[in-house]
């Protein structure tokens, strides 16, 4: 059995990555701000072999309490993550990323555990040149625009990890996530905004023209991704796209989510002018496509959930959980 700790473990990719580790057999360690108590499913506190330690990855003697010398294993989830809050706090989005995946990385290294890092797709910024692959370039716009403080900070952790490997031979991977939505998503993103105003009996948004592309990739595929990443010894030192491959505007997302969601009331868009909401402090990525050949080359991965059936268990979980619908 193997001990294993996830920082951000109570948030939303992080709690189904639990849930597999846990179900597996191993050790796991959550490392997060807060316990998520509202969603009973998640009661991790079951399992015997579970424990939670709480604190801010950026304060390194919290983070000492987790990651103890029987540390095999470290997944470093624990980010600011929304677009609103790389407008409103790029401050503390660019702390945590930075200061907190240093303390990680160090202290991995000091317990001899190997690291697993997830990055985004928010790297390659606004590159024209789609599909990306891993070692294609990043295109930024201004520091001015405080959306790029998240791109920047994640990029600025992978340098650091991908020093320490180099430096210090830090056993370490990175995993750029793309789009990934699904149960238990804060609904602040496309997918899990739009089901939730959908099935509240509200028109979802549209963001601007609603031409903007992005490959969305449910939360099962993206967790599967992860663990394949961390399972591989050839993965170490290497950074892997998880995303799907396929295309969507966001138009086309929102109007299917409308469709499954079959709600009477629901049949159109209202539309959402980010200019006019954010101004000067935003910029939108008009494309967003991954080449993740590396990951189904090297490590076997496979997209098995499309988005129509992504949508269909999200919205399904979402009316079986009242809870969620009224947060
Ligand atoms: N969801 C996506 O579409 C997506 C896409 C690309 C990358 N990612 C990356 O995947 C990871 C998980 O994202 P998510 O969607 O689950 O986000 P989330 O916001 O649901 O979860 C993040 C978790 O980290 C915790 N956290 C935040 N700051 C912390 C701090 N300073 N100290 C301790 N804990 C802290 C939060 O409490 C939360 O539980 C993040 O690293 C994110 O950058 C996600």
């Amino acid at each position: 059995m193997s001990h294993i700790v996830v920082t951000g473990g109570y948030g939303f990719v992080g709690s189904h990555l639990v849930t597999e580790l846990l179900e597996r057999g191993d050790r796991v360690t959550i490392f997060d701000f807060a316990k998520n108590t509202r969603d009973t499913s998640i009661d991790f506190d079951r399992y015997p072999n579970f424990r939670f330690v709480q604190g801010d990855v950026t304060d390194v003697t919290a983070l000492e309490a987790a990651i103890t010398p029987d540390v095999d294993m470290v997944f470093h989830l624990a980010s600011v993550v929304g677009v609103n809050k790389y407008v409103e706090d790029p401050l503390r989005v660019v702390d945590v990323s930075v200061t907190g995946t240093r303390n990680v990385l160090e202290l991995s290294h000091r317990r001899g555990a190997r690291v697993v890092f997830t990055s985004t797709s928010e790297v390659y910024g606004k590159n024209p040149d789609t599909p990306w692959a891993e070692d294609d370039d990043r295109v930024l716009g201004s520091t001015r625009t405080a959306r790029w403080s998240y791109s920047t900070s994640k990029a600025m952790a992978e340098h650091m990890v991908f020093a320490m490997h180099d430096t210090y031979g830090l056993p370490v991977t990175v995993v750029r996530f793309f789009n990934v939505y699904g149960p238990r998503q804060n609904p602040i993103f496309v997918i899990s905004k739009s089901i939730h105003r959908i099935l509240n009996g509200r028109e979802p948004l549209l963001y601007d023209t609603g031409d903007q592309t992005r490959c969305f990739t449910y939360v099962d595929d993206a967790v599967a991704g992860t663990l394949l990443a961390a399972g591989s010894d050839a993965a170490v030192g290497e950074v892997f796209n998880i995303g799907s491959m396929t295309e969507t505007t966001m138009r086309d997302a929102v109007d299917m989510a409308i469709k499954i969601a079959n709600v009477d009331s629901v049949s159109s868009t209202t539309a959402f002018d980010t200019a006019e909401r954010y101004g000067a402090r935003y910029e939108d990525i008009p494309r967003r496509v991954p080449d993740s050949t590396k990951a189904q080359r090297e490590l076997g991965w496979r997209l098995n959930v499309d988005l129509e059936e992504g949508l269909r268990r999200t919205i399904d979980w979402a009316r079986a959980n009242p809870w969620y619908l009224k947060s």
